[in-house]
């Protein structure tokens, strides 16, 4: 049996629709209610956690699979895990946002930048050479520069909808970022074949729908 950490909420109900598309009976899933670890058949045992949850739990190797952003991957980096899939969906950016003023703040006054990632925050601005103090929040990041926190924030833009709602835009966007399948690279070896036939599957689903995507588009 593969075990898999899933992200719960947005990620969780694609994830639902693209077990049922491989064959897997998922009503253990749709009815789980309020339960945070379901079996599908013989074969899939979840658990439900929280995005940063997902990678500390295949980086301890108490799953052998997890299913995230790849925002939370690249915050948290590991050797002890690989990405396997990039599932293509639950598409966002990761950006620096503000009022539209933060353009003419001087490059060598140090910025202040509210953000839940501050290793992608550092990283964009140490290629630009500027000088940071980073703010961590743990959400509403939206919330720093309207009431003078901060100069700007580092997050992630889906809709753009949060930005507009609060008079804020992108700034700059900086990386993209989509759902990932990732492994605990001992489990990888030790599970082999159910692994790799799991990941085969899912491969094969994506590459059909790819076609029939293609073959619309050239009619
Ligand atoms: C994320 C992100 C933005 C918002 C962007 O927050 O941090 O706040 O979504 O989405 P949009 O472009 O569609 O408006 P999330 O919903 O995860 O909640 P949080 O603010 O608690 O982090």
């Amino acid at each position: 049996m593969i075990k898999i950490a899933l992200t719960k909420g947005r990620i969780e109900k694609n994830i639902e629709e693209l077990l049922g598309e491989l064959g897997y009976d998922t009503n253990p899933m749709v009815n789980k209610d309020r339960k945070l670890l379901i079996e599908l058949g013989n074969e899939l045992q979840i658990v439900f956690v929280k995005s940063i949850d997902v990678v500390n739990l295949v980086k301890l190797g108490f799953v052998d699979l997890g299913i995230v952003g790849s925002d939370i991957i690249f915050e948290n980096p590991s050797e002890k895990y690989s990405q396997l899939i990039d599932f293509e969906t639950g598409k966002c950016f990761f950006a620096l946002c503000g009022y539209q003023t933060y353009s003419e703040i001087p490059d060598d006054r140090v910025k202040r930048i509210a953000t839940k990632y501050p290793n992608i925050a550092r990283a964009y601005f140490e290629k630009k050479k500027q000088e940071i103090e980073v703010i961590k929040l743990q959400g509403s990041v939206e919330i720093a520069p309207i009431i003078g926190i901060s100069d700007a924030i580092v997050d992630i833009v889906e809709t753009g909808d949060t930005l507009r709602a609060n008079g804020l835009s992108v700034i700059e966007p900086i990386a993209s970022v989509s759902t990932r399948l990732i492994g605990n690279n001992e489990r990888i070896q030790e599970k082999e074949h159910e692994i790799a036939s799991f990941v085969e599957k899912i491969n094969n689903y994506k590459n059909r729908v790819a076609c029939v995507s293609n073959s619309k588009n050239n009619r």
